[in-house]
């Protein structure tokens, strides 16, 4: 199926259903990571929206909390590399086992800044979940713990990832034509 933001055309690259398995997968792995422990999943808005609304109840056994911040960085299809500020950041982090919930790691600029932010409010934890990451455009050495999927560096949308603001609805992702 192929579908058209604006000026560009897309053809779906992952379906509904290998998604939801991928998510069911690691919210498993999750919650045996941390069986007994307390959580706070930290939602990166606004493209995380639906990963996280889908990753949190395929946590099972884990007494979490959730919350959301910004980070504004990125337009077009090619990423800044300018991070501008952390929006809404909860505040008593310390001694909290973090899961901070990304729909993409593209160069990683955007998480490097969130990672230095969050690790100067002194949490138990710090852990990244990310629904799809590109290898080839990421910049930096710090661990992705929870990856769903790895794509080749190519502009991707739906699933909550957008193209100056549309398609964050489609329920697969799509990939630029
Ligand atoms: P990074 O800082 O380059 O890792 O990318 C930061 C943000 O850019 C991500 O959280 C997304 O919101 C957005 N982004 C990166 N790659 C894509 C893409 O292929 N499609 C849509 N948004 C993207
Ligand atoms: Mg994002």
């Amino acid at each position: 199926m192929v579908v058209t933001l604006k000026d560009k055309s897309f053809e779906v690259y992952l379906k509904e259903t290998e998604i939801r398995n991928r998510l069911k997968e690691i919210g498993t792995q999750i919650s045996s990571d941390f069986k007994d422990e307390d959580l706070l999943v930290i939602g990166v808005l606004n493209g995380s929206f639906i990963v996280m609304a889908d990753l949190c109840r395929e946590i099972k056994g884990v007494s979490i909390q959730t919350n959301f911040l910004k980070i504004s960085s990125y337009s077009g299809t090619q990423s800044t590399g300018i991070v501008k500020e952390v929006i809404g950041l909860p505040d008593d982090l310390q001694n909290k086992n973090i899961l901070i919930v990304e729909d993409i790691v593209d160069t990683g600029v955007s998480m490097n800044y969130l990672l230095h932010r969050l690790e100067n409010e002194n949490p138990k934890s710090i852990s990244i979940a990310t629904l799809l990451f590109k290898p080839e455009a990421f910049r930096f050495k710090y661990q992705l713990h929870y990856v769903g999927f790895e794509i080749p560096n190519k502009f991707v949308v739906g699933y909550g990832l957008d193209y100056d603001g549309l398609g964050r609805e489609l329920p697969e992702i799509y990939q630029l034509k």
